[in-house]
């Protein structure tokens, strides 16, 4: 009897363990691992990971088409996640727990993405040479008086894209491109690095005021760097437009494909993504905003208090996208 418990076991060990997911990621947080091995030794399932530019991954899956090998896509922008939705690689999926762990508003049409946390495009500003107020929304910053004083990446990058797509769809192509020509007037330099070199130009005193994502300013502040951790003290977060439609935000999301031979599980997958487990690390280790309801935001993000969002329609994200990208080409943001 208690050869045979032991051989039950054995055999449910070994049928889980043969279980796989492959995940096509372009995420580059090392909070991810740590989710990643965690999951693993939960479930028994493994979890293979193809990591690269999330346009890359995008086209790969085209290219690949039905004989793909991927179970999940999961980036950090809904632009992307929309141009794999709108390229019909996604497959709707639900359950009861999706339900209760997903807030409606941060999904793909359909349930065909989830977003697992948010991140707001903030702007950061010198403590010093900003006054309070001075700046209060992301047209502001297109005011002659700031000229030669604003960093901001360069237009090819998703996250100017996809806010400037949002822009498109709130504001109309016209006020759009006038924002994107102002800022660009405005530039403190040619667009150069990633967010995080922005926030240190301003330290630097290249510039007085960035455009950022939320979460980099989190990871200057923890650094290990003295010099980032120095570079975050000196600038203070203003939350953009929050008199009128809110500050834009973006996603870092998941979908499983419908290539994926292994359906149930990679559900299990985004399940335990918007577990209070993963939530926690996603927000501690990449102060991100957590889903969740239960979670709370890291401390760092509890610092700079509760903000309004502009209500996001993912779909222009990327449905505007070559648009906006026509625009940063007109005002010749580099
Ligand atoms: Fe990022």
């Amino acid at each position: 009897m208690k050869a045979k418990v032991v051989l039950l076991s054995l055999l449910t060990a070994m049928s889980l363990s043969a279980q796989e997911l492959t995940i096509y990621s372009h995420r580059h947080y090392d909070s991810d691992k740590g989710i990643f091995k965690l999951f693993q030794e939960k479930t028994g399932i493994s979890v293979n990971v193809v990591q690269a530019k999330a346009n890359e991954l995008a086209k790969r899956l085209e290219v690949e088409g039905k004989n793909s090998k991927a179970d999940l896509f999961m980036t950090a922008d809904a632009g992307n996640l929309e141009q794999v939705r709108t390229n019909n690689l996604f497959v709707s999926v639900s359950s009861p727990e999706l339900e209760k762990l997903s807030p409606k508003e941060l999904r793909g049409k359909n349930n065909e993405w989830y977003a697992f946390t948010t991140r707001a495009r903030i702007i950061v500003a010198s403590k010093d040479r900003v006054k309070d107020g001075e700046i209060k929304t992301y047209e502001d910053l297109t005011d002659p008086k700031f000229k030669g004083k604003v960093l901001v990446r360069s237009s090819n990058n998703i996250y100017n894209i996809s806010l400037l797509s949002a822009m498109i769809d709130t504001l109309g192509k016209e006020k759009a491109k006038e924002w994107a020509q102002g800022i660009t007037n405005n530039l403190a330099r040619t667009p150069k690095g990633a967010d995080r070199d922005q926030i240190r130009a301003v330290y630097a005193k290249e510039g007085d005021v960035a455009i950022s994502n939320s979460y980099y300013l989190g990871h200057l502040a923890n650094s290990k760097n003295p010099k980032d951790v120095e570079a975050a003290n000196s600038v203070k977060v203003i939350f953009p437009n929050q008199d009128d439609r809110g500050t834009h935000i973006n996603v870092s999301g998941i979908g499983v494909l419908k290539t994926s031979k292994n359906k149930e599980a990679a559900v299990k997958f985004i399940e335990f993504m918007l577990s209070k487990e993963a939530q926690e690390i996603l927000t501690n280790q990449n102060y991100e905003y957590p889903v969740n309801k239960e979670v709370k935001p890291a401390k760092i993000l509890q610092s700079w208090g509760e903000f309004k969002i502009e209500k996001p329609n993912f779909e222009a994200y990327w449905g505007n996208a070559k648009e906006a990208l026509m625009i940063f080409d007109e005002v010749q943001w580099k």
